[in-house]
């Protein structure tokens, strides 16, 4: 832990470049990197920030299909949806590439190579499912059966999505290919393993060297490593990817995984002419910022692979996050169930800092967590509000007010000035030592309770109340010193915060060695008031965000229904024996201890007439008195619950679930015949 470095290559995870990214991306991953970096760079360390989309792999061919276009066109997309949204979202990558790129591909092939010719893939013949009729390998995400453990039609061949199974396609029963529904056959086919099981000792000596790698990492790294590791082909029989470079394997590529992480190379290559000292001097650091589900590529395989080649350093951490859920569900892109950057960006005009707080506040650092919009409002209105802004504001405008918005003079100080100095003294260091052991919740505490100490400060001073000029000028010279130190302190966090309150305080040229000063302005410098840091959000906002989930949640709902079809053919006959008649609801009233029934009684043009109809749970009995509806009045009166039902109201069901009346256009008699 004390070795000392050089330099850092911080990479965050190449996304698949399938889809736009939500929060759980940013809670899990892109926002630790950033606060990381963003506090590596204050503290003067050289740090490179890679990140980019990953271009290649069977989510994109199947997000292609499923959109009806070529796989480049969904990755050209993407590419530009996601590079805008963390750009906007202040993730201060140094760069943003793509695996798509002509240095990505050739660095992938030289490694490849060099992996080869060093004979350390083994090349193994097997038999692999092939589509005939496509003329095609095919993926295990291609390959469609039942799944064996729920009986799901629909399983695929890596996972049944209805019971959450891992399969592999071997194991489905009546498989079909995806591509063309036929059942797949068997064909022989060459690949190229990274001969995991005899690298095993190895990467078991390079895993205990690092101890302090969080335990969430460890745990999975272990129990991959007790089951025993096992040759992983670095090749797949497939037309979109880097082609594997070595003769005769035409409609080969590289597996998505052997070439994904090669990015972080590559685009430290687009970077800087200097990409070999980040990447081969063993004083370099590598520090790779990940989601759970990308453990054992980057603990693992990915450090198997600079072992094969040789020429490479492997990381000094992988701070894995676990997963954030929202509103208590997985969030799910295929149902929708997610808050999207790039739609926050936009309803959320110039409010990054306060996404960026809630998120960095209850991120999925040990186990899974959750966001929800109650959380976020609250966080903002009490955390950010009334304590960070409030602060703030009241050292500003106090001194607005009573020194023309001038840093005041700091005269004698007293016992509880001293004391706030020195506690003030005291954060710096503290929240470094958190963010540098990937805490970067407690290190947000931290730098929030340099904002309460703020307030308290104000709270016992109540320079509001003091007349003496001079101490009431150091109490605000105090305060606005604090003030200060919170532009540097939270700039990992909310940097657009950072910038308005170094504005404001005219600080250009400070960086986390300057923190915990207590003279960081100097007396009679001006200060600018910006307005308030953070505003109030209104009920109605999170309102309206929790209804916008809603909608998604029905839409899904919806989605998933068809149009049943119709039922047997029946002849005229048949339906002339129905007697289906219009007439008017007179009362209405719960059926007591029935959540469904409603007792309607219907006036028939003849009589009036009891109908218990099933419809509780959509309808208000006092609601549907007077209207008219259709009814089935030939069908023989049943007894239901001590009562008799004379007939059946007719009623559409939406796709829903909800019910509707079936009305004339207009009104009519009472016992119009429907025919
Ligand atoms: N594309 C992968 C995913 O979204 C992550 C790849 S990270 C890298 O899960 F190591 F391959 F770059
Ligand atoms: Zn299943």
């Amino acid at each position: 832990m004390t070795k000392s470095f050089k330099r850092t290559t911080v990479t965050a995870a190449l996304i698949y470049a399938n889809g736009p990214i939500h929060i759980g991306h940013i809670a899990g991953c892109y926002l630790p990197a950033d606060i990381y970096v963003r506090y590596l760079r204050a503290t003067g360390q050289d740090v490179k920030f890679i990140s980019g989309t990953d271009e290649h792999g069977v989510p994109i061919t199947i997000k292609a299909k499923k959109e009806g276009v070529t796989p480049q066109e969904v990755v050209d997309k993407y590419y530009g949806i996601i590079k805008d949204s963390f750009e906007e979202f202040g993730i201060s990558f140094d760069i943003y590439s793509r695996t798509s790129n002509q240095v990505h591909h050739e660095m992938s092939q030289d490694i490849f190579k060099r992996i080869y010719e060093k004979g350390q893939f083994s090349e193994e013949t097997t038999e692999q499912y092939y589509d005939e009729k496509a003329k095609t390998f095919l993926a295990d995400r291609y390959i469609i059966g039942t799944c064996p453990k729920c009986g799901n039609e629909s399983a695929y061949g890596d996972q049944c999505e209805r019971c959450g199974s891992t399969l592999s396609p071997t194991e489905l029963i009546n498989p079909r290919s995806a591509l063309s529904g036929e059942p797949p056959i068997m064909k022989a086919t060459k690949n190229w393993y990274l001969p995991l099981d005899a690298m095993q000792p190895m990467l078991e000596k390079y895993i205990e060297s690092h101890p302090e790698w969080k335990p969430n990492v460890l745990g999975q790294v272990k129990s991959w490593l007790n089951d025993g590791l096992k040759p992983r082909a670095m090749t797949r029989d497939l037309d979109w990817g880097i082609k594997v470079p070595l003769p005769d394997t035409e409609g080969k590529v590289m597996y998505v995984w052997f070439d994904a992480p090669i990015g972080y190379i590559s685009m430290t290559k687009e970077l800087t002419d200097q990409w070999e000292l980040y990447w081969k001097d063993p004083e370099s650091r590598l520090v790779n910022f990940i989601g759970k589900d990308n453990i054992v590529f980057h603990c693992l395989i990915f450090p198997a692979m600079c072992m094969a080649d040789g020429r490479f350093i492997v990381a000094d951490n992988v701070p894995a996050n676990e997963f954030m859920n929202l509103e208590g569900d997985k969030i799910s892109t295929s149902r929708n169930w997610a808050v999207w950057l790039h739609e926050y960006l936009r309803e959320f005009e110039g409010k990054q800092d306060i996404l960026r707080y809630v998120l960095a506040a209850s991120a999925p650092e040990t186990k899974d967590s959750d966001f929800t919009w109650a959380d976020f409002q609250t966080r903002n209105n009490s955390e950010l509000v009334n304590i960070f802004g409030n602060f703030v504001n009241r050292a500003v405008v106090l001194t607005e007010k009573g020194f023309e918005s001038k840093v005041p003079v700091l005269g004698a100080l007293e016992e509880i000035d001293t004391n706030v100095l020195n506690e003030l003294a005291a954060y710096p260091q503290q929240i470094a030592e958190a963010i540098e052991h990937y805490k970067f919740r407690e290190a947000l505490t931290l730098m929030m309770e340099v904002a309460r100490l703020g307030n308290k400060y104000l709270a016992e001073t109540e320079p509001w109340k003091v007349a003496d000029p001079l101490r009431k000028g150091t109490i605000l010279n105090i305060a606005l010193q604090i003030s200060a130190n919170l532009a540097i302190l939270c700039e990992p966090f909310m940097p657009f915060t950072a910038q308005k309150l170094k504005e404001m305080f005219g600080l250009s040229n400070v960086n986390w060695s300057n923190a915990g000063n207590g003279k960081l302005l100097a007396e009679g410098q001006p200060i600018k008031n910006l307005g308030h840091l953070f505003t109030q959000i209104d009920n109605s906002v999170v309102a309206a965000q929790v209804q916008k989930l809603e909608d998604a949640k029905r839409q899904n709902l919806l989605a998933g229904k068809e149009v049943t079809a119709i039922k047997e053919e029946i002849q005229y006959d048949d339906f002339s024996k129905m007697d289906i008649r219009i007439g008017t609801i007179v009362a209405a009233e719960k059926v007591a201890k029935s959540k469904k029934l409603l007792k309607l009684t219907i006036n028939d043009g003849l009589k009036e007439r009891t109908i218990l109809s099933g419809i509780g749970e959509h309808f208000q009995a006092e609601n549907i008195v007077g209207k008219q509806v259709t009814f089935l009045a030939n069908l023989a009166p049943r007894p239901m619950m001590g009562m008799v039902s004379e007939g059946m109201v007719l009623m559409a069901e939406d796709k829903d679930g909800s019910l509707s009346f079936i009305q004339p256009d207009k009104q009519v008699w009472n016992g119009a015949i429907v025919a």
